[in-house]
């Protein structure tokens, strides 16, 4: 059994809405793939996600709104309390990130990245930054995110 976890934090819906499609996207690969390994989905928000969740995962996918050029306050307090938990225990897992902000998102990109770089995970995806409404490009994008890690971790090759 392999574990996808995807922790996302949204105040008004959007980040929440790309985490709901990468959810998506994961659970239609797992229904098709004829994988022998079996994969759970977590999809949590940060403030209900912890270290624990962090080192049962295969892969963790993270999600996060730019708010002042910056992840949001409530991503960052969760990669504080995983950090160290964490540091030494994972190295070399595979790691995504989408981010939805206003009219940049390289602030949110840049903050998480650096955090992570220092737990050692791979990443496996560019990040995913939705500008202004979410679009259905996005949208597919981000369920094109999910199925890639489900199926990934279910054919063992992720
Ligand atoms: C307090 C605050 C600060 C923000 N700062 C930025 C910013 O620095 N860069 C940006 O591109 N968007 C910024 N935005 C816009 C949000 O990133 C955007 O509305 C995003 O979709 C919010 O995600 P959510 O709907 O998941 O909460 C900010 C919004 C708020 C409320």
């Amino acid at each position: 059994m392999k574990t996808l976890l995807v922790v996302y934090q949204s105040r008004s819906a959007k980040t929440a809405a790309m985490a709901e499609a990468v959810a998506r996207g994961a659970r239609r690969a797992l229904e098709q793939a004829e994988a022998l390994t079996e994969v759970e989905l977590v999809l949590k928000r940060a403030p209900e996600a912890g270290p624990e969740d962090v080192l049962a995962a295969d892969a963790l996918i993270l999600g996060t709104p730019e708010n002042f050029g910056y992840m949001s306050g409530l991503m960052k307090d969760f990669l504080e309390r995983v950090f160290y938990p964490c540091e030494g225990r994972i190295e070399g897992r595979p790691w995504a990130l989408f981010v939805g902000a206003g009219q940049d998102g390289r602030g949110a990109v840049s903050s998480v990245e650096r955090i992570v770089t220092g737990l050692r995970l791979r990443r496996r995806h560019e990040p995913i930054i939705a500008l202004g409404e979410l679009t259905p490009e996005i949208v597919g994008r981000c369920e094109e995110l999910g199925a890639t890690f489900a199926a990934g971790l279910a054919a063992g090759v992720l």
